[in-house]
């Protein structure tokens, strides 16, 4: 088999993400301080592969490009392909045709999480040398995604987010692909959402008695693209936080496995782990509780917060009740206002959710 290349898929509009996605790219919001997308290049670096090509759109790819650069921090030489819209992932394939040539690849969906990495599913692609391998876990809500039917260890039958799932056995975002896939996504019509779905694509694989072979996935897998999916990847990752303490402490109580970064300030607080606290922030008379991951340059004070991500340059203040399970974008400030009148004030972007007592 010759060398495998990498296709990461970091187009696409992330409107299940607004109002966060009103300005900045689902695959760059941070899991545990890091973005999404650094996740699937780091799984790729790991498995030997050094050539890796992102698809990106033409909004959010300038801020890709200039989060991932050349790819020499990972270890890869990352190629930029822009695709026009988001066409769906066998078109985001097809964009990729002239970069990938004779090569089979792996396509990862950059707002994906794969906790184990691909190493180990490299390895089986490459041994066993099938046409396509895809991954596969049980989910509760199997209408949300790709959906595989499998007998007897061979996968029978494909669709694209079903009414009503023939199985439980939801498609992973990660694929490992021949150049057979090319033809198959030239082959299929735009599904119902307009897209060319690779579900369909993968399907055509089979029809033409091509070998797909499934893989079934059992540590954990994310799929970001929901605020609630974020916060969880974010608990998944923070529970395998290495602890360290670089940052100042005062005047704390500080348990369980904390990261707090280079030029962090934390004075007067407790901070339960598993939570980081990134590089110049400040934590000042406050609780910071476990699973919330506080970005760059933020400042709390006088609040408490809990399984939150808030993301760079972000201040809160003087809050009577708990913060939780909340996203928090970059430069937001959330605080009291006059004493009176007594009222909400709100300047919120939008497509914003706010919950109040
Ligand atoms: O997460 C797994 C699921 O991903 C699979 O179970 C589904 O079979 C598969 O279709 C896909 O479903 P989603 O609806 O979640 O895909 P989404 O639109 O979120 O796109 C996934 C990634 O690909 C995301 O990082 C954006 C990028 N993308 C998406 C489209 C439609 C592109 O780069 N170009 C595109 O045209």
């Amino acid at each position: 088999m010759s060398e495998l290349k990498g296709l990461i898929l970091s187009g696409g509009k992330g409107t299940r993400l607004r109002p966060i996605t009103h300005t900045r790219a689902k695959q760059l919001v941070p899991v545990a301080n890091k973005p999404v997308l650094f996740y699937g290049l780091e799984a790729m670096a790991a498995a030997g592969i050094r050539e890796v090509a992102i698809i990106i759109a033409p909004e959010t790819g300038p801020e890709i490009k200039a989060a991932a650069g050349d790819g020499s921090q990972f270890g890869l030489e990352i190629t930029y392909i822009e695709q026009d819209a988001p066409r769906g992932l066998a078109h985001a394939v097809l964009c990729a045709e002239s970069f990938m040539g004779a090569s089979p690849f792996v396509m990862y969906l950059g707002d994906n999480l794969l906790r184990d990495g691909i190493t180990e599913l490299v390895e089986t692609f490459k041994r066993e040398q099938p046409d396509a391998l895809i991954l596969l876990t049980p989910v509760p809500d199997p209408q949300h995604y790709g959906v595989a039917e499998v007998d007897n260890g061979r996968v029978v039958r494909l669709v694209e987010k079903p009414k009503d799932p023939p199985t439980n056995l939801a498609l992973v975002g990660v694929y490992m692909f021949t150049p057979s896939i090319f033809e198959a996504a030239r082959e299929i019509e735009p599904s119902w959402r307009g897209e060319l779905e690779i579900t369909d694509a993968i399907q055509r694989l089979l029809d033409r008695g091509l070998r797909v072979d499934p893989h079934v996935v059992h540590g954990w897998w994310k799929d970001t693209g929901q605020v609630q999916d974020m916060l969880e990847a974010n608990r998944l990752i923070l529970d395998d936080l290495e602890p360290e303490i670089e940052g100042e402490v005062s005047d704390c109580r500080v348990e369980g496995r904390v990261r707090i970064e280079e030029g962090a300030r934390v004075e007067r607080s407790t901070i339960r782990g598993p939570a980081i606290i990134g590089a110049g922030s400040r934590i000042v008379d406050a609780y910071i509780g476990p699973y919330t991951a506080i970005g760059n340059d933020v400042t709390i004070e006088r609040a408490e917060l809990e399984h939150s991500i808030v993301m760079s340059g972000s201040e809160i203040r003087d809050l009577d009740h708990r913060v939780e399970a909340s996203l928090i974008g970059r430069d937001v400030r959330i605080g009291r206002g006059p004493r009176v009148p007594r009222a909400y004030r709100f300047v919120v972007g939008d497509s914003a959710e706010i919950a109040i007592l």
